[in-house]
């Protein structure tokens, strides 16, 4: 099983996703099912945030980790972000509420907003004092805003950063990946899977990735999956209401890739060659 360290906590490397969860009242069940049938095979992250259903997610979320030891979970919230750093506590407090705990494994700030960057982080920083939360990060950061982060006085406690990653989607690999392995500031890989293929890379229909699936008994989703976590402290945290799909995405952090089928899905989707703009959903 693969895993990845952040802020010395070892989680397996794939994780749960949930934008979208709670949207149709009537599955609330079976997504509650589909999140507790990830930790059922082996996952510990949750990735949700307050923007998610305003809110609604986190219940929701809440309620699926009830009768589980908060102790061998890893939840990840976001702030939305905003133009005065002092509110991030309320922001916090609320979160809290409605997850049912009184700490988040790591706090993120979903994308920069109008506030000066230092002021936030110093909030944050504060919180994670206070024990709210153990640790904060940063998402949809690019290499530039990564620079300037850790350029300030407490820039370089950020924990993570999350951004849009998959085999379709490989833009970061051109400076910011290499730039957080070298400074050990694990990516957590948004949309690894590329939202069921909406993004546009036919991943799931590709004949070299689907050679792969064959060669390993796998899916392509298990494929694809499995490659987005194959570089060290890379998380990736698929979203699925499909408690079946669930477990087999979780099931393909087993899965190793040999030099061969990656250069074969290198051939399919090519590692960038020049900087390109940071892809954000
Ligand atoms: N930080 C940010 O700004 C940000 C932005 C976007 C997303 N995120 C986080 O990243 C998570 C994942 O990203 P995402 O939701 O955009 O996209 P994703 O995980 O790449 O794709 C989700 C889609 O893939 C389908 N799917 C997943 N596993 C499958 C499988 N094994 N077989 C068939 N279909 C499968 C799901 O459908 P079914 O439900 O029908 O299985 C769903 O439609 C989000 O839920 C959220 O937690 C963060």
């Amino acid at each position: 099983m693969k895993t990845v360290t952040i802020n010395n906590q070892v989680v397996p490397a794939i994780g749960i996703g949930t934008w979208h969860m709670g949207d149709d009242p009537a599955i609330e069940k079976q997504e509650i099912n589909a999140i507790r049938a990830g930790l059922n095979a082996g996952a510990k992250v949750i990735d949700t945030a307050e923007m998610y259903g305003s809110g609604a997610v986190e219940t929701l979320v809440g309620k699926a980790i009830q009768g589980y030891d908060r102790d061998h979970l890893y939840l990840i919230s976001k702030v939305l972000p905003n133009n005065i750093a002092k509110t991030i506590e309320d922001h916090l407090d609320d979160s809290l509420k409605r997850l049912g705990t009184d700490y988040v494994d790591l706090y993120l700030y979903h994308w920069r907003g109008g506030a000066p960057l230092i002021e936030t982080v110093t909030e944050l920083e504060r919180m994670q004092i206070k024990g709210k939360i153990k640790a904060w990060g940063v998402s949809n950061f690019d290499i530039d805003d990564m620079t300037e982060l850790w350029d300030l006085p407490i820039g370089n406690k950020v924990a993570a950063n999350e951004d849009l990653y998959n085999l379709g989607s490989r833009g970061i690999e051109y400076s910011l990946l290499g730039w957080q392995t070298d400074h050990n500031v694990p990516m957590i890989a948004y949309s690894p899977v590329g939202n069921a293929d909406s993004l546009g890379a036919n991943m799931t229909g590709n004949a070299n990735v689907l050679k792969v699936a064959a060669a390993h008994n796998a899916t392509a989703y298990q494929i694809i999956l499995a490659w987005a976590i194959h570089r060290p402290q890379v998380l990736a945290i698929p979203k699925t209401a499909q408690p079946e799909h669930m477990t087999d995405n979780v099931a393909a952090m087993d899965i190793t890739l040999s030099k061969a089928e990656l250069a074969l899905l290198d051939v399919a989707f090519p590692a960038p060659t020049r900087k390109l703009p940071l892809d954000i959903l």
